[in-house]
């Protein structure tokens, strides 16, 4: 068993750790094994008002964050990229052990974070408005400001990628905040923390509050000195505090809400390699992904060979300790892994064809076996919710028009994919398919610079590239008198 150092416990507020008012600790369990990992600090109502209090002190107009060069806060951000690779391999051990992911993703993890960072760092004094032609003796100009106390709730699934493509917009757009780890991760959050204190960064700019989402959770989206509230996680949860986000004040809101993402193989495709993408957009991350292509459409004259070649791969998938040379560590929790077993019965009982998988690996931790269905129908549940867990559902398709409306018959958008060789299908595809991403002949390619984010239930707004930063930016007019014929003494 490797041992990993748990160095933070406490909550982050103003640069320091501290101990919630009511004292209070949760504990975070290695879903390995089941075994309790450390005791946090539970953050709550006045732990939140806290960190609030931090982050709006921080942003007032005279404080040392916001009267800093913005090339300053880019060099701060670098600084703290540069720290995050020198801990890369604990920040990748200490989330292996905290949410049961092959470290070997994990750390990859910390470095495509670390490529978000720096992204934005560069960004940091790039934020430029517009001069507008506008009517009259005038110049108009447009300035654009941060938009104030962010509150970024964070999901289990990619905690430290959930937490720094939320993070580093904000830093480099100016705003202070806090962030709201999920109660299943907060450890590598608060490793972070620590970082942003070692970098430099000033009292208060970003807090870590750790706590449930009932309470500390929703304690952010009724705080009426938070401005914005960047939120990923479930479609349920979204509602609730997009209706909480009106409630005091008017907050700005993004909201990334899973998807239930369709992968559509036609019959020129090569089979091999199209069973090897759909494998791997429906099992990546055991399938607790928000992009996971979970549905994958087939079409006719290949649809035999297929199944079988992905009933194959999913046989061969290495499933066990995430500490080990694995492809799929244990699924989150108890809830997940009940939920997840629940849907397999579901799949099971509907008269879908389990080709793979079906059950649990071994009697201990929240391992499932890759499962895979296969002569899935739409109106099934297991066709229509997003599980959340190791299931590749295939369907059978005929024709280009059929598939692109069973593709869209959901109340998710926010991923899809096409295998195919020709441009013209793949092309015409991308446009009629409503999502906020579209993969050809690769699937879940989600670099720094690419936005990402859902149309319908799968949420608002974009994250990452030049998109991702507008979530964090207020547009400021600014219009000048300027005579035409001015008159000079
Ligand atoms: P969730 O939506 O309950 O939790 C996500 C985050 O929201 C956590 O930090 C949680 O503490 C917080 N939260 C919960 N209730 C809140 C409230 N009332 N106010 C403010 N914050 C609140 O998701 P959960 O229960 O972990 O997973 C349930 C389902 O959500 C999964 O089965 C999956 O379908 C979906 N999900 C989607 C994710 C995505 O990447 N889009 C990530 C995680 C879950
Ligand atoms: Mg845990």
């Amino acid at each position: 068993m490797v041992k990993v150092d748990v160095k933070y416990t406490k909550l982050f507020i103003n640069n320091e750790w501290v101990d919630a008012v009511s004292k209070k600790t949760f504990t975070t369990i290695n879903p390995q094994d089941e075994s309790v990992i450390a005791r946090v600090a539970e953050g709550d109502d006045p732990d939140i008002d806290k960190a609030v209090e931090a982050a709006k002190k921080a942003f007032h107009r005279c404080s040392p964050w916001r009267t800093m060069d913005a090339s300053q806060r880019g060099l701060l951000m670098l600084k703290l990229a540069d720290l995050m690779e020198s801990q890369a391999r604990y920040l990748a051990e200490l989330e292996t052990l905290d949410c049961g992911k092959p470290v070997k993703e994990a750390e990859s993890e910390v470095y495509y974070s670390i490529t978000v960072l720096r992204f934005y760092a560069g960004k940091a004094d790039k934020i430029l408005g517009n001069t507008i032609p506008a009517d009259g003796e005038v110049l108009s100009i447009t300035l654009r400001e941060p938009v104030g106390v962010c509150a970024h709730i964070i999901p289990w699934n990619y905690p430290i990628p959930m937490m720094v493509l939320k993070v580093a917009p904000a830093l480099a757009a100016g705003c202070t905040m806090v962030v709201k780890p999920a109660e299943q991760t907060p450890l590598t959050a608060l490793a972070l923390a620590a970082l942003v204190k070692e970098a430099g960064f000033p009292p208060g700019v970003v807090n870590v509050v750790p706590g449930f989402g009932a309470t500390a959770g929703k304690s952010l989206t009724y705080q009426p000195y938070v401005d914005k509230i960047s939120f990923t996680g479930s479609t349920r949860v979204g509602r609730i505090i997009m209706a909480a986000a009106a409630a005091v004040n008017i907050k700005r809101v993004s909201l990334e809400l899973g998807g239930k993402s369709p992968l559509v193989v036609f019959d020129d495709a090569d089979v091999e390699k199209a069973a090897q993408i759909a494998h791997a957009a429906a099992f990546a991350n055991a399938g607790q992904s928000c992009c996971a292509g979970s549905r994958t459409y087939v079409q006719a004259g290949v649809y035999d060979r297929f199944v079988r070649e992905a009933g194959e791969i999913a046989r061969t998938r290495a499933v066990g300790n995430p500490f080990d040379d694995v492809q799929q560590g244990p699924q989150i929790d108890k809830t997940m892994f009940d939920k997840v077993l629940e849907y397999i019965k579901l799949g099971k009982t509907c008269g879908a064809r389990c080709v793979a998988g079906g059950e649990r690996l071994g009697t201990k931790g929240f391992y499932i076996k890759p499962t895979v269905f296969a002569d899935v129908q739409d109106h099934m549940r297991i066709a229509r919710e997003e599980i959340f867990g190791p299931i590749q559902c295939i369907f059978k398709f005929d024709t280009f028009e059929e598939v692109i409306d069973r593709a869209n018959d959901s109340h998710y958008g926010l991923g899809a994919g096409v295998i195919t060789n020709d441009i013209t299908r793949a092309l015409s595809f991308a446009k009629q398919v409503r999502s906020g991403s579209i993969w050809v002949n690769t699937y879940d390619h989600v670099t720094s610079q690419t936005p990402i984010g859902g149309f319908k239930n799968s949420g608002i707004g974009r994250e990452l590239g030049e998109e991702g930063i507008k979530q964090y930016l207020e547009s400021k007019t600014v219009t000048i008198s300027l005579p035409k014929f001015p008159q000079f003494s």
